[in-house]
């Protein structure tokens, strides 16, 4: 396997006059876990799918574990396993029919198939759902089914789109236990997440992308320090604009998101000592993390 497993130089999409992709280049090391982190429409899906042939680029180069794509993405998805952003099962077959399926899609025989789907079944917890048909399971069943899915051909790499989104606490800590697993056995894993707490945890490296751009690339904890690096005072249950110029004075930065103020300081006591005595208030005082880094750089405003 070559030591780079994704590599993407001067990658552009536009769909009519809208750039979504915009002269993108990264590069991701085997066994490395890389996560795509950016607003809703930053084009994170759109990169995803261009990685194995689904969407095609209009300018640039792409390389998947060696393979040129799109030129060769047939060969390329042979040795990746997918999550698309939306689960595509097919409703109307049972859960065993679907990974049979599916792994005949990769060309394996059936007895292939059936021998590891007890270890898939076991990865997404669904020993007992067997022989339910798709359109039984709940959401966040039907999440696990295409994760474990996902593994069917032993992939060297996981494109993994929003993996976690829909499942409840107890489901994701355990997707992320086993997604470090199959980090541990050296697999490379490219994911996009709007969970600041999933990337932290399982990225080595991510970029943050806006309008197909990236804005900030590095280890969760490096960016973490480089961009907030100081203490952060959530304040709710106020008037977020009159507290603001109350604190402004100890404050290097404040930031309003809907009914919140963020302030960030370094030292947060006179900030707190602002805000005593005041009734209805409710403070929390923390240390930053990866969610502060995402709405600096991302600001706060939507996509419209
Ligand atoms: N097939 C398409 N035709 C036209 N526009 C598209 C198409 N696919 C995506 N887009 C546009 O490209 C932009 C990026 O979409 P993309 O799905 O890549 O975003 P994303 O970062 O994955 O967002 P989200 O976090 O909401 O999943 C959006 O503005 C979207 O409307
Ligand atoms: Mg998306």
């Amino acid at each position: 396997m070559s030591a780079v497993a994704i590599e993407l130089d001067g990658v552009r999409k536009s769909y009519g006059d809208k750039t979504v992709v915009d002269g993108l280049s990264f590069s991701v090391a085997a066994g490395e876990c890389f996560g795509l982190l950016g607003p809703n429409g930053a084009g994170k899906s759109t990169i995803a799918r261009m990685l194995l042939g689904m969407t095609l680029p209009d300018a640039g180069k792409i390389t998947v574990l060696g393979v040129p794509v799109p030129a060769r993405a047939r060969m390329a998805r042979r040795l990746i396993g997918v999550v698309p952003q939306f689960d595509n099962l097919d409703a109307e077959f049972t859960v065993r029919e679907n990974l049979l399926v599916f792994g005949r899609y990769f060309g394996m025989r059936t007895y292939e198939v059936e021998k590891v789907i007890p270890s898939l079944l076991e990865f997404a917890r669904l020993e007992s759902k067997a022989h339910a048909r798709v359109s039984e399971l709940s959401g966040g069943m039907k999440r696990r089914l295409t994760l474990a899915r996902a593994l069917i051909n032993d992939p060297q790499l996981l494109v993994m789109d929003e993996p976690t989104t829909g499942l409840d606490p107890h489901a994701r800590h355990l997707i992320w236990e086993r997604l470090r697993a199959l980090l541990a056995l050296g697999k490379t894993i490219i994911l996009t997440t709007h969970f600041m707490e999933e990337a932290e945890r399982l990225c080595d490296r991510l970029c943050v992308v806006e309008k197909g751009r990236i804005i900030a690339e590095g280890p969760p904890h490096a960016l973490v320090d480089e961009q907030i690096g100081c203490q952060v005072i959530e304040i709710y249950g106020g008037n977020p604009q009159e507290l603001h110029s109350l604190i402004r004075p100890y404050a290097q930065r404040l930031e309003v998101s809907g009914e919140t103020l963020f302030c960030y300081a370094s030292d947060p006591e006179p900030v707190l000592a602002q805000m005593r005595g005041r009734t209805g208030l409710r403070l929390l005082q923390r240390p930053p993390n990866l969610e502060d880094v995402f709405l600096r750089l991302t600001g706060r405003e939507m996509e419209k």
